[in-house]
């Protein structure tokens, strides 16, 4: 672990992300799950480079192998992205990563899983989320679905 270095992510590790997202992804490995989408390498880079994007990297060798990426809600982030390479699991870098997301001019950060994935949930326990189930319910719709006229 001691040759893991956490960065601030950059187009460097798109290519990285996009497999990281693909194979090591609970959705990703066991999907695809509606509503699921594979980011490709180039939508990696944007996203680096939105300005409303903090996203941070794990880098070991050379390579990509976790990232956290959360969108500046200007008040509040949403956590929307916690991802860590299967062989680099259950040594900390999960909750290194959440930690090391930029929080300046936040009051709160949320987090959405899946309730079938069984580690993300024990993780954002950990990093001190508070469960708001039935609080809510989680929508979703590809662009393809809207309504032609509404
Ligand atoms: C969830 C995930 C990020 C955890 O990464 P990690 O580096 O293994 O996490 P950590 O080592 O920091 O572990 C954090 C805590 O969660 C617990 N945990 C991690 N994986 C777990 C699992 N599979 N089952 C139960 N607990 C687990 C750890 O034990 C630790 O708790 P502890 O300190 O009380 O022991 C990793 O499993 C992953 O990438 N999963 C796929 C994520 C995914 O699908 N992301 C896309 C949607 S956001």
């Amino acid at each position: 672990m001691d040759d893991v270095k956490i960065l601030k992510g950059d187009g460097r590790h798109a290519v990285d992300l996009a497999e990281l997202y693909r194979d090591h992804t609970f959705a990703g490995a066991n999907g695809p799950l509606p509503g699921w989408v594979a980011y490709s390498p180039e939508q990696f880079a944007q996203m680096a480079a939105a300005p409303q994007v903090r996203m941070v990297v794990a880098e070991a060798g050379g390579r990509a192998v976790g990232i956290a990426q959360a969108f500046d809600m200007v008040t509040w982030g949403y956590v929307d992205l916690v991802v860590v390479h299967k062989e680099w699991r259950q040594h900390g870098l999960g909750l290194k990563l959440l930690a090391a997301i930029p929080t300046d001019g936040w009051v709160a950060a949320e987090l959405c899983y899946l309730n079938a994935h069984p580690g993300l949930g024990v993780m954002a326990r950990r990093a001190g989320f508070k469960i708001c189930d039935g609080q809510w319910t989680w929508c979703h719709r590809m662009l393809t679905d809207a309504p032609s006229s509404p």
